[in-house]
């Protein structure tokens, strides 16, 4: 078994390695693009307010169950969890949760990929300056060109999906952790000097920051309070199994608490960080902050074009997005590739190449979502195959897979062995387990049942 688990996962080493990888995981279109817009389409600070909350009391202790499972099982989330629940001797469909959350990586990373395209066509297009000088107006303009092209986003989704099925054919391990070492602190330094740009050249930065943090309750609707805790697990990559297959590699020592801190408050830097360089830029040039999932795309760009150096940090910038999109989009398919080499003992190669040629497939649903498929007759409850997909893993699938997570850890598992698993002190523990046990089942069963009920009425 050992050497069959050496062979399917690798080894890694180095106590900073998980918090690498799962940084990697955790920081990629999800803080640099999703969490403006839907603070944008939400109101704002209230908004941000409930999603920091969401962070600290439900996304924290879930990351920290979901690393001590995965270091418990040392496994693919499958095999991870049958073996944890023939360990507590439950029923061994608890391995459900592993197959929800392979499902739920796939559904996600067929639209992710398809925005990760966008990030590389606007990379290209700063790069040969094709957007010098340009207005905001101007920008808003070629991006709807763009999204408008189903042959266009084709070929930079497909572009996206080799990219990945490369990485991940070669294993995960190998690059993973020095490119994350290379792409976190440039994008820090970068987002540090846009955040000057923002602060000095934009006249509007007071306006955003209270827009962003001035706490306006009246814009806050139960539909806001959802999705803020659906972000909160998009964004640490929770309730699908990625977090749970870094913890498979974290060495026994490593301390969880430590680790999962390091990574929760990194990732919510940044993506407050990049609210603040957004707004002000998007209100300088006339973009909306409701503007939806452009609001990234249109408003940058303008500022790039008119900022002194524009051309290269530009090209930089978006990059930089697209790698920090790469690294997140391996820990997306890893959990099912991991499970095809295990099952079908496949070599990676034709996992990778078979895995994400299906994805890809998935991922013209998103492609057409923009162009041949956006009018109203493809829509399923008014939504596009994109919003559908969005709404079905971030509001339903993660929050359900983080909380089976909690309750199997807090609940399922016996108390002294997951004690002894997460390794930390006993009041802490005891406040995990709280959390675990009754805050977050009644939080997102509430929250559940709210948006059921008013779907229904
Ligand atoms: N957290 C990633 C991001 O913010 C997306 C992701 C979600 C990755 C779920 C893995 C699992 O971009």
């Amino acid at each position: 078994m050992a050497d069959q688990q050496t062979a399917v996962l690798g080894v890694w080493a180095g106590r900073s390695t998980f918090i690498l990888a799962a940084a990697g995981s955790a920081v990629g279109l999800g803080n640099l693009w999703k969490f403006s817009f839907v603070t944008g389409e939400y109101g704002g600070g209230a908004f941000v307010l409930v999603y920091l909350v969401c962070i600290a009391l439900i996304g924290i202790p879930i990351m920290m169950a979901e690393t001590a499972l995965g270091r418990q099982g040392r496994q693919s989330p499958m095999a991870s969890m049958r073996k944890l629940a023939r360990g507590s001797d439950v029923s061994r469909h608890w391995s459900l949760l592993g197959w929800m959350g392979v499902l739920t990586g796939f559904l996600i990373l067929s639209f992710y990929s398809v925005i990760a395209g966008w990030a590389l066509a606007f990379t290209w297009d700063l790069g040969v300056g094709n957007l010098r000088g340009f207005t905001g107006e101007q920008v808003g303009t070629h991006f709807d060109a763009l999204v408008a092209d189903p042959v266009k986003l084709t070929g930079w989704h497909t572009l996206f999906m080799v990219l990945i099925a490369l990485v991940v054919a070669r294993g995960v391990h190998k690059g993973l952790e020095s490119s994350v070492r290379v792409i976190m602190p440039l994008l820090l330094v970068l987002l540090i000097v846009l955040l000057g740009y923002s602060m000095i050249a934009t006249d509007q930065f007071g306006r955003a920051l209270s827009f962003l943090f001035s706490l306006n309750f009246s814009t806050l609707t139960w539909e806001a309070v959802l999705a803020a805790m659906g972000q909160s697990f998009f964004a640490l990559s929770l309730g699908m199994g990625a977090i749970m297959v870094y913890g498979a590699y974290m060495p026994n020592d490593a301390s969880i608490g430590s680790a999962v801190m390091t990574v929760a408050i990194l990732n919510s830097v940044i993506a407050l960080v990049v609210g603040m360089v957004i707004f002000p830029i998007a209100l300088a040039n006339g973009v909306e902050p409701s503007a939806g999932p452009r609001l990234l795309f249109v408003s940058l760009p303008a500022a790039f074009g008119q900022m002194p150096g524009g051309q290269i940090f530009g090209t930089l910038f978006f990059m930089l997005v697209s790698l920090a999109a790469l690294s997140s989009s391996i820990s997306l398919i890893e959990p099912l590739v991991a499970w095809t080499v295990e099952r079908f003992l496949m070599s990676r190669v034709v996992a990778a190449t078979i895995v994400s040629a299906l994805i890809w497939l998935m991922g013209m649903g998103t492609v057409f979502s923009f162009n041949v498929w956006s009018g109203e007759e493809y829509q399923c409850f008014g939504m596009t195959v994109f919003e559908l997909l969005d709404f079905v893993t971030a509001k339903i699938m993660l929050p359900l897979g983080g909380l089976l997570t909690a309750i199997f850890a807090s609940w399922i598992m016996k108390r002294s062995v997951i004690y002894k698993a997460l390794n930390l002190s006993l009041a802490r523990f005891n406040l995990w387990r709280a959390l675990c046990r009754v805050i977050i089942p009644v939080c997102v069963c509430v929250m559940f049942a709210v948006s059921l009920y008013k779907a229904l009425t």
